[in-house]
């Protein structure tokens, strides 16, 4: 992304969580902030046409997968929590909401939200703009993951290494450099055993049939002209293999066939994510 501008992609995505709160019935992820989060103008524009923003044929998988993201994150951080998870870490928080609707008891489960210094003052006046007060179990740690580590800004804001961590890391990984992905994930192997990560990534366009493809040329298209090109791309095989060797003894990938079953079934609309929609769950 662009050294001094917040991402514009993050307003999108917000986008999306909003309009899955208005379009979709059942909704997968109930986020009651979503809507305040984009803003007034925008949250006023949405709720006059909600389907104003569905600009393609793929927008309703899109909207799916930004919703299907954040819910199985959430799950999974409840489940650690369970486990004795006390930090959670949102890795490119951009306009995530969940600190400011945290469910657990105060004390319980500090949250950092980690992000590109320019997206991160951008949200902080976007938070002061809507009147959304910053809660006690809050922190904020400022990190470029091209230029700086994530063990220097998480230390730099208080982060506790000596202590289960659950990190989501949303539609992020396709932004940045391979050499910053890995980076980030050798240091989340390196928290302590029932730590965790869930985060979603572009598979190899190599192993894409033509109309995934073409598809996924699309989606890269509109984000370069975001100036926030997509460069790194997985193959998901590879990637678990990359993740045992670093020390997650539990990783489980979650393609978009698990990803409906799990969230999509028997609905009227056939709301669905679409082919190109992956994540990983890996437990130290
Ligand atoms: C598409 S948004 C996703 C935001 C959020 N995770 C969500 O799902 O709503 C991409 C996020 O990645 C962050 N990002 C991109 N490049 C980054 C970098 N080099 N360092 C830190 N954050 C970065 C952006 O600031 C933005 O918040």
């Amino acid at each position: 992304m662009k050294q001094n501008r917040p991402s514009a992609t993050a307003q999108r995505v917000a986008m999306q969580r909003a309009a899955h709160q208005l379009l979709d019935n059942p909704k997968i992820f109930d986020d009651p902030v979503a809507l305040r989060i984009i803003g007034k103008e925008s949250a006023s524009a949405l709720q006059a046409d909600a389907h104003q923003f569905e600009t393609t044929p793929l927008s309703s998988y899109l909207r799916a997968f930004v919703a299907a993201r954040s819910r199985f994150a959430e799950d999974e951080l409840s489940l650690g929590v369970r486990r004795g998870v006390r930090q959670y870490v949102i890795l490119g928080a951009g306009l995530d909401t969940f600190a400011y609707r945290n469910p657990f008891p105060e004390g319980l489960l500090h949250v950092f939200e980690v992000d590109h210094p320019a997206t991160q003052t951008w949200k902080r006046a976007r938070l002061d703009e809507i009147g959304i007060a910053l809660p006690a179990d809050l922190t904020f740690a400022p990190v470029d993951f091209e230029t700086q580590t994530l063990e220097e800004g998480l230390r730099a804001a208080g982060y506790d290494p000596g202590k289960s961590t659950f990190f989501s890391w949303l539609g992020v990984t396709e932004y940045l450099t391979t050499e910053a992905v890995m980076a980030t994930l050798r240091f989340i192997a390196s928290a302590p055993a029932g730590s965790g990560v869930v985060f979603d990534y572009m598979i190899s366009p190599s192993l894409l049939n033509s109309v995934q493809r073409s598809r996924l040329d699309a989606l890269a298209q509109r984000v370069a002209r975001a100036e926030e090109p997509w460069q790194a791309f997985f193959d998901p095989e590879l990637l678990t293999t990359d993740l045992r060797v670093m020390g997650f003894r539990f990783v489980e990938v979650k393609g978009p066939e698990e990803i409906n079953a799990r969230y999509f079934k028997n609905r009227k609309d056939e709301l669905r994510v679409g082919s190109l929609s992956h994540l990983m769950n890996a437990r130290v």
